[in-house]
This record gives C-alpha cells, structure tokens and sequence, in this order.
C-alpha cells in the first residue's frame, strides 16, 4: 500500500512537472516568436512616424498615422520585449518608436489617448522612470478629461463630424483608457483624473450592459438629458448581438478598475463580464471566441481571446479559490490555443505581425481574419503575466 503511495505520488509529481515544463515551453516558443516577428516588423517599417496595423486581403501591410487609435500598440510590444528579456536592444527600438507619439499630448479629438499613449508611454515609464514619459502621461491625460461631460457624466468617445453636441457617442472599449487617467492621478496627486474614470466606470456599469451579463457596443446619450437614447451594433453583429472584443474590453476594463479603486462592485461586474464568456454555449472548445458571440461557425478573433486572457489572469488574482484556478486555467487555454500553429504566424512571415485570425470591423467589411496589432499586443501582455504568476506559485 505504502509502496502504491510512493509510485502514485511520484506520477503525480512527475506529470505536474511535465506540465510545467510544457506550460513553460509554449510561453517561450511565443516569446521566442514575437521578438523575430517584431524585429522583422521594425525592419520593414522605416518611418517611426508610421504605425503598422493589419494586412490587408492581399497580405500588404497597412500603416497608420499617430492619430489612429492603434498608434500605441506596436511601440508597446517593443516596450514588452524589452521587458521580457532586458536586453537594450529592445529598449532602443521601443524608445524610437514611441518619441513620435508626443504629438498626441493636445490631441483632443478623440478617447483613445489610452490606447494610444496611456500603453505605450505608460510601459515606458515603469521600465525607465523617464520624467520625459510622466509629463507626457500627465499633459495627456489632461486632454483626455476634457472629453468628460459632467452634466452626463460620462467622457465622450467620438467627436461628430457634424460638430453638433448629439448624439454623445460612448463606447465599452472607452473603459479601457481610464488606466491611464488613474495613473495620471498617482503621478501628480490630483484627485479629478481618478475621479473622472470612476464617473465614467460608475456609469458604464448601469447603463452599458445587458440582463444576460453582455455588453452593448454604442450608446448613444442625449448631452441634455444624460439618458441613453439609441443601443448601437457597432463593431458587432447587431444592436443585441454580443460582439466578442467588446466582451472582452468590459472583463479587462473592469478588472483594472477594481485594481485601482477596490470597488467591489466593478469586481462583481468584472467576474459577471468573465462568467457570461466562459459559459457562453457558442465559446469553441479552444477558447478563442467567434468576432461575435452570436455568429458561432464565421471568422475567430484572436485579438478577444488576447484581451480576455489577459483580463482573465489579473481577475484570478482578485477572487477566491477555485474560482481563481478556473479563470488561471481559462486564461491558460487560450494562451496555448494561440501559440498552436493554428494562430501563430510562422516565423519571418505575414510582415513581423504575430498573431493570424483577428476581426476588426465586419460590418464594414474591414479588416475580417487578417491578423491586427493589438492582437499582439494583449498576446504579449497576457503571456507575460501568465509567466509571472507562474514563477510566482
Ligand atoms: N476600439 C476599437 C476596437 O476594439 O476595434
């Protein structure tokens, strides 16, 4: 019996170990891959003033200016590489491409500024201590809040082409540029940034989300009344459809928020936010969602499944056991799903980009399964912090 005991144990540790070692190898086969995938991407792309987005059908690579909304992303995974292996390569090249995005400081007419610089500049900061990109973070941060309406309370994600006050146009992606409006209020001391993403949250969790847990895409408000007046599709399949990346924003979004007020109810909105995706009967067994919830069977995204891991890895430090397991494990599937081959594009290959099979706008035909660069971004992010807490436990 003893004996029996003895062997039992030692398979068991012996296959613990096993997983490990593989959980340990598919992290940095994926490392291994964004830094040849990057530096190729760095290679083909002269112009720092220029920022690679996504390929089109045809496979060109297609570059934006500072002012698109995902300006920050490829300046962020060099700012991850160089905190994932220290090496000052990494810091030169993700300093180089991130001197351009100064320009964005007084840049008012959008909320994206926390996609765009908030990431990127805010990455900079923790690894470098750069006063350089505290001010940025800071003179940024104050062009951001003066999209904030307080009369709706809410900030205001697009500026209509028509110049006029309605609709007042918020988004769920939105949440995700309060992270840097929280560190803006930790770098100076001034309450009003915090307290203008805690307004936005506060809001966002009563009126942006469905009976079933889901998350509208568009509101549009009334600038007079601060009440929804129109639910908008947007990016998703329809005004009552769940559109898989916008899922994905209000998990993260929320998660961040609780980390940064210790509101319980924006836990309860974030794990409510992680519950109606890993139930979802219409999630493939790989855990990479469809573009839309309720288009099960057309194009995957893999940019969701990036920015649910990694929401899902920061939530499992916050809730109590076996929830956490479950949502590590969660989070733990998709990682491995994406660096199957299935995702992963091979090495010197699709112009540096790292991830295949992200949707950006389907409704417009834009973007459909090609792969897009904050795909990599949030791949990069969740890797990284799945290998912390791996080294951690
Ligand atoms: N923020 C726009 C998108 O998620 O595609």
């Amino acid at each position: 019996m003893k004996r029996y005991s003895i062997v039992l144990l030692a398979c068991l540790l012996a296959s613990s170990f096993l997983s490990e070692a593989s959980a340990q190898r598919f992290v940095r086969r994926s490392l291994e891959r964004a830094a040849v995938q990057a530096a190729l991407m760095d290679a083909e792309v002269a112009d720092t003033t220029l920022y690679p987005t996504s390929l089109s059908p045809e496979g060109e690579m297609e570059l934006k200016t500072i002012r698109s909304w995902v300006s920050g992303f490829f300046p962020g995974n060099l700012w991850y590489l160089y905190a994932a292996t220290q090496d000052p390569m990494w810091l030169g090249k993700a300093r180089r491409r991130t001197a351009a995005l100064a320009g964005l400081a007084d840049y008012d007419r959008t909320h994206d500024l926390g996609f765009m610089v908030g990431c990127p500049v805010g990455l900079g900061l923790e690894l470098t201590q750069d006063e350089a990109y505290r001010d940025l973070i800071v003179r940024t941060s104050e062009t951001l809040v003066t999209r904030f309406d307080p009369a709706v309370g809410l900030i205001r994600s697009w500026t209509n082409k028509s110049g006029k006050p309605n609709p007042y146009l918020v988004i769920i992606d939105n949440m995700m540029n309060l992270e840097m409006l929280f560190r803006a209020s930790k770098l100076t001391g001034d309450p009003k940034f915090r307290e203008i993403a805690v307004a936005h949250a506060d809001k966002t969790l009563v009126q942006h989300f469905r009976e079933d847990g889901s998350a509208y895409h568009v509101l549009a408000y009334d600038v007079n009344t601060g009440r929804v007046d129109e639910y908008r599709g947007g990016q998703g399949y329809s005004n009552t459809s769940a559109w898989a990346r916008g899922q994905s924003w209000g998990l993260y979004g929320f998660t961040m928020c609780y980390r940064e007020t210790g509101d319980k109810r924006y836990l309860e909105r974030a794990v409510r936010s992680a519950e109606y995706i890993l139930n979802h009967p219409n999630l493939p067994s790989d855990g990479v969602p469809y573009w839309d919830f309720d288009r099960p069977g057309e194009e995957r995204d893999a940019s969701a499944a990036a920015v649910i891991a990694s929401g899902l890895l920061e939530l499992s430090g916050y809730v109590p056991q076996p929830q956490a397991r479950r949502y590590f494990r969660a989070a733990e599937r998709i990682l491995k799903s994406l660096s199957s081959d299935k995702y992963l594009n091979p090495a010197g290959s699709a112009h540096g980009f790292l991830l295949a099979h992200s949707v950006g706008h389907k409704p417009k035909g834009s973007q459909v399964d090609v792969p897009i660069i904050y795909a990599d971004y949030y791949f990069l992010e969740a890797l990284l912090r799945y290998r912390n807490l791996k080294n951690k436990h």
